[in-house]
C-alpha cells in the first residue's frame, strides 16, 4: 500500500467509527457490538502507531466518547469520566505492571495489589450526592460534558436517594454502571438488539415514567469529584459503598501478582455464561488510592487501571456460497459457506442462516463480508453483513421456490395456533418422495434416542442410500448382507456385528417406536405421552381407522398442532406402508401401564435431600409405577414429603405448617411393601 491508500483506509475507518459513535450516543441505537467497536478502534490506533503521518482530530486517541445527545441539558463533569485501555493477554498485563513500576521507579520486588472487578457491559453514570442527598445524575457523554439524566436515574431502585451514614462524604460523585439483567431483557428482545441497547434506550427516554417501565440496575465502582472520602484503598471504598446502600459487584476481588490475576480471569470467564448480566472483561485497578493519584492519567485513560478483555468470539469472513439443507421434516435451512476462519480456536467454514426470513431481514448475499459469531457449542451464525464492502454487481439472495432435492414447490405454512405464517420454508412433497427428506428420516430412525443401532450412524445411512441398499426404514431389517460384505471397508466380522446390532433392536418399546417415525412435533416427550395413552401398537396403528383424534387432545401435553401432525402422517400412503412393514419385522412392546389401583394411588410426593442408593429419577418412576404422582413444590396438594440427607429445611418447615406428612426413606419404602 502506498501513502495515499493508507490514508484513505485510515480515513474510512475513522468515518466509520464516527458513524458508530453517532448511532451509539445520539440515537441510543448502537450499530455494532462493543467488541466489534473495540476491534475497529484498535485497528485505527495501530495504523497511527505504524504510520506517524496519520493524524486526525477525529481519531479515537483524541476523543473519549462522543458529544452527548441533544435531548438533555449538558453539564460539565467536575472530574472527567475516563475510558480504560485494554489488555488481551498475559503479555499485555506484564507490560502494564512494568510501566507502573517504571513510573513509580520501583523494582519488580514492589508488590502491587489490584482491585479486580468484572466489567459490566452497560452505560456508565455519575451521581452527585451533597450532604447525603442524591442531587444530580449525569451520563458520561464525551467524558468532559455529560447529559443531565437525573430524573431517569432517580427511577432506579439500586440508586439510593438519601444516605444517612455519618461517614458518607459530604460531597461526592459516585460512579458506576447502569445495566439491565439478561432475564429482564428476555421480555424486551423484540425491541432491542441486546441488553446494553435496552439499558441505553431506557436511560435516554424523555419521560422518566418510560424509563421506569424497563427494570434497570446500578452497580457502583468508582468516584469522580470527592470531598470527605476517608478510604485509602479502592477495596475499602467498594466495601463502604455496600454499607452506604449501593450495590457492588459480588465478584469483585483484591488480588496481587499477574499469575493470580490470570487465574481469577479464567475462573470468572468460566462463570460468565451463568451470570445474569453481560461482562466483557475484568477491570484491574491499583488498590492503593494514593498510588492511583501519583500515577495519574495518560491522554484519556488512567495509568493505574486496565480492562482485561475476554477474547472476542466473533470474526469477519467472506460468504462464498449459500447452501440449502433439507431436514427430515422438509424444512429448508440456508447455510453460509464461508472462507474458513479461526474463531476462538475453532476453524469455522459453515454458518447457519436460520431461515428465509433471517436472510431477508439482514439482506445477506453471496459475496458479502460478514461478522460470524461462535458461542459455546452452538452452530456458528452470521451476525451481520457489511453493506459498504458489498460489490456493485451483488444480487439479492432468492430463496428457492422449489425443493433443490425433489423439485416440489416450497411453502410457508400458516400456523393455526400462533396465527402467523412460519418463518421456515418447507418442501411440500410427501415425505419419502423427496430423497433428502428420506435420508434425513433414516438418520433419525437409527439415532440414539430412536432405534440406536450400534455402528449404524449417519455416514452409513448415506453410504447405504447411495448404494441403493436402503430407502425406507424397514429396509434396514431386510438388508442383503452378502452385498455389504463385498463393500470396501467391510468384512465378515463387521457384517456379523452389524447384523447382530440390528437384530437386537427388533424388540422395541412403543414409545421409542413412535419417536423413530419422525412425525413432526412428536419428540421424545410426546412419544412417551402417546405411548402411555395408546398402550399397544395396534391401537396406535389403527388410529387412522378409529379416528379418535379428539380423544388425543385430552392427553396433558398434546395439543392441536401435534394431533394435526399425526393425522397428516397417517393420511400419507408411504407412511402407512412404512408402519405396516415395520410391524412385520419388529416386536413392539406394549407400554407399561400405570394402573389406578397401585399402592400409592391418588397420593402425591415430593423428595427433599439425597436418598440412600436410589436416584431422584428412580424414585419418580417408582412412585409413578405405583399410581402415585410427584409434584415439584410444597403446597396443599402435597400428601407426603420424603426427607433424605441434607434436605431443604424450608420445605420441611412449610410442610409441617401445612400439616403434610413428613416421612423418611424407610417409611416411604414401607408404603411400597419394601424394606430399605
Ligand atoms: S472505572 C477510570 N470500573 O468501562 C476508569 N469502569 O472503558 C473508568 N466499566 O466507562 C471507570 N466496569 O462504563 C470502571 N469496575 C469498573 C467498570 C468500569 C465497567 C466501564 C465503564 C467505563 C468503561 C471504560
Amino acid at each position: 500500500m502506498n501513502k495515499k491508500e493508507i490514508e484513505k483506509e485510515y480515513k474510512e475507518k475513522i468515518n466509520l467509527l464516527n458513524k458508530f459513535n453517532k448511532y451509539y450516543y445520539d440515537k441510543s441505537k448502537p450499530l455494532i457490538s462493543d467488541s466489534e467497536y473495540d476491534d475497529l478502534k484498535n485497528e485505527i490506533l495501530s495504523l497511527e502507531k505504524k504510520y506517524i503521518f496519520l493524524r486526525s482530530k477525529k481519531s479515537p486517541s483524541n476523543i473519549i466518547g462522543h458529544k452527548p445527545s441533544k435531548n438533555f441539558k449538558k453539564i460539565q463533569h467536575r472530574v472527567s469520566m475516563l475510558s480504560l485501555s485494554n489488555a488481551f493477554s498475559e503479555e499485555d498485563l506484564k507490560n502494564f505492571e512494568k510501566r507502573i513500576l517504571n513510573f513509580l521507579s520501583e523494582n519488580a520486588e514492589f508488590k502491587i495489589s489490584y482491585s479486580a472487578e468484572p466489567k459490566i457491559d452497560g452505560i456508565s453514570a455519575s451521581l452527585t450526592y451533597k450532604n447525603g442527598i442524591f442531587e444530580k445524575g449525569l451520563s458520561r457523554g464525551d467524558g468532559n460534558e455529560g447529559e443531565d439524566i437525573t430524573a431517569n436515574l432517580a427511577t432506579i431502585k439500586d440508586i439510593p436517594k438519601q444516605i444517612l451514614n455519618k461517614d458518607f462524604p459530604k460531597d461526592i460523585d459516585v460512579r458506576g454502571e447502569v445495566f439491565i439483567q439478561n432475564s429482564h431483557f428476555e421480555n424486551l428482545k423484540e425491541k432491542f438488539a441486546n441488553p446494553r441497547n435496552a439499558a441505553s434506550g431506557s436511560l435516554r427516554q424523555k419521560n422518566p415514567e418510560d424509563t421506569k417501565k424497563i427494570p434497570l440496575n446500578f452497580i457502583a465502582y468508582t468516584f469522580g469529584f470527592e470531598d470527605g472520602l476517608k478510604q485509602k484503598k479502592q477495596s475499602e471504598y467498594l466495601q463502604k459503598l455496600d454499607e452506604w446502600g449501593f450495590k457492588t459487584n459480588p465478584l469483585n476481588k483484591t488480588i496481587s501478582g499477574i499469575k493470580n490475576l490470570i487465574q481469577n480471569y479464567n475462573e470468572v470467564e468460566q462463570q460468565r455464561s451463568n451470570l445474569d448480566f453481560d461482562i466483557d472483561g475484568i477491570v484491574y485497578k491499583i488498590d492503593d488510592l494514593e498510588l492511583q493519584k501519583r500515577l495519574g492519567n495518560v491522554a484519556n485513560a488512567p495509568r493505574w487501571a486496565i480492562a482485561h478483555k475476554f477474547p472476542s468470539n466473533k470474526a469477519t469472513s467472506k460468504i462464498l456460497d449459500i447452501d440449502i439443507q433439507i431436514g427430515r421434516t422438509g424444512a429448508l435451512t440456508p447455510v453460509a459457506k464461508i472462507k474458513p476462519i479461526n474463531i476462538g480456536g475453532v476453524l469455522v467454514s459453515n454458518a447457519t442462516l436460520h431461515n428465509e426470513d433471517e436472510i431477508n431481514r439482514k439482506d445477506i448475499r453471496i459475496g458479502d463480508t460478514a461478522v460470524i459469531e461462535r458461542a459455546g457449542d452452538v452452530i456458528p451464525h452470521i451476525l451481520s453483513v457489511d453493506k459498504q464492502k458489498r460489490l456493485k454487481n451483488s444480487k439479492k439472495f432468492i430463496f428457492p421456490k422449489n425443493c433443490p432435492s425433489c423439485g416440489s414447490e416450497t411453502i410457508k405454512e400458516f400456523n393455526k395456533v400462533t396465527k402467523k405464517v412460519d418463518a421456515v420454508r418447507r418442501c411440500s412433497s410427501e415425505g419419502y418422495y423427496c430423497d433428502k427428506i428420506s435420508i434425513e428420516k433414516l438418520k433419525h430412525f437409527v439415532s440414539k434416542e430412536a432405534f440406536n443401532i450400534d455402528g449404524f450412524g449417519k455416514k452409513i445411512v448415506e453410504n447405504f442410500w447411495k448404494l441403493k441398499l436402503i430407502k425406507y426404514p424397514q429396509d434396514i431389517f431386510n438388508l442383503d448382507f452378502s452385498k455389504i460384505e463385498n463393500l470396501e471397508g467391510w468384512g465378515k466380522l463387521s457384517v456379523q456385528n452389524l447384523k447382530y446390532s440390528i437384530d437386537q433392536k427388533k424388540n422395541i418399546s412403543l414409545e421409542r417406536f413412535i419417536y423413530s417415525l419422525g412425525i413432526r412435533h412428536i419428540g421424545l416427550e410426546n412419544a412417551k405421552l402417546l405411548s402411555k395413552h395408546f398402550v399397544s401398537f395396534s391401537k396406535f396403528k389403527n388410529l387412522s381407522k378409529e379416528i379418535d383424534y379428539e380423544d388425543m387432545l385430552n392427553i396433558d401435553g398434546i395439543g392441536e398442532t401435534q394431533v394435526s401432525s399425526i393425522r397428516s402422517f397417517f393420511s400419507n400412503k408411504a407412511n402407512k406402508k412404512v408402519v405396516n412393514e415395520l410391524e412385520n419385522v419388529l416386536l413392539i412392546k406394549d407400554a407399561v401401564q400405570n394402573s389406578d389401583d397401585g399402592l400409592l394411588n391418588n397420593k402425591t410426593f415430593l423428595v427433599t435431600g439425597k436418598l440412600n442408593g436410589i436416584s431422584r429419577a428412580e424414585v419418580k418412576s417408582l412412585i409413578e409405577e405405583n399410581s402415585g404422582k410427584t409434584i415439584s413444590s410444597v403446597s396443599k396438594k402435597l400428601n407426603f414429603l420424603i426427607v433424605g440427607e441434607k434436605p431443604t429445611k424450608k420445605k420441611i418447615d412449610y410442610a409441617k405448617q401445612l400439616k403434610i406428612k413428613v416421612i423418611d426413606q424407610a417409611e416411604f419404602l414401607k408404603m411400597l411393601n419394601k424394606s430399605s
